[in-house]
């Protein structure tokens, strides 16, 4: 397995700086979008994750939201294109997930894209509710408790 390190992402570091590039690359650009202010309006007040390779370089990432003290919600969970279908988004969301339970949040909730259902519905969460349209696209909400 690639010797990749899950590490959080500290708002304005280099590493965030690379993480903004991922979501841009891969969570606007195919779309025809650019990442835009009010998508990293709340960062700040955000929880950043990433796995890295051995050179420092950001493969995949996500960001945790904290709803309640028991819920997260989950957003902009991106991997690198060339690296997509090789597990390391079920590394990256189970990763996550146990630091979350650590931080004692034991519900997640997350809007897919109706093309990464199936990505979800593999690690557990189930589909509430029916489908909606965010960043052009039609999406579903999904829990996971
Ligand atoms: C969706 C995404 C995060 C999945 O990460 P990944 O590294 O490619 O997926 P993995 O290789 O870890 O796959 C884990 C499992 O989910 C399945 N899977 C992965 N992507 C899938 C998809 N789009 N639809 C259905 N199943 C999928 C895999 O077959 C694998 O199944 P298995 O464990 O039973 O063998 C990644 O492909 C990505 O960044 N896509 C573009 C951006 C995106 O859609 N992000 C999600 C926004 S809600």
């Amino acid at each position: 397995m690639t010797p990749l390190v899950f590490l959080e992402i500290a708002h304005g570091t280099p590493e965030y700086l690379q993480e903004l590039a991922l979501r841009d690359e891969v969570l606007r650009r195919p779309l025809g979008l650019v990442l835009t202010d009010g998508d990293v309006s709340n960062d700040a007040e955000q929880l950043h994750f990433g796995l890295f390779d051995a050179d420092g370089s950001l493969t995949a990432c996500v960001v945790a939201v904290p709803a309640t003290l028991s819920k997260a919600k989950i957003r902009q969970m991106a991997v690198s294109p060339a690296l997509q279908s090789q597990g390391l988004g079920r590394r990256l969301m189970e990763a996550l997930e146990k630091e979350l339970r650590a931080r004692g949040f034991h519900e997640f909730e997350l809007h897919a894209r109706r093309s990464a259902e199936g990505f979800y519905h593999r690690l557990g969460y189930t589909t509430e509710g029916g489908e909606f349209t965010e960043v052009t696209i039609p999406h579903v909400k999904m829990l996971k408790r």
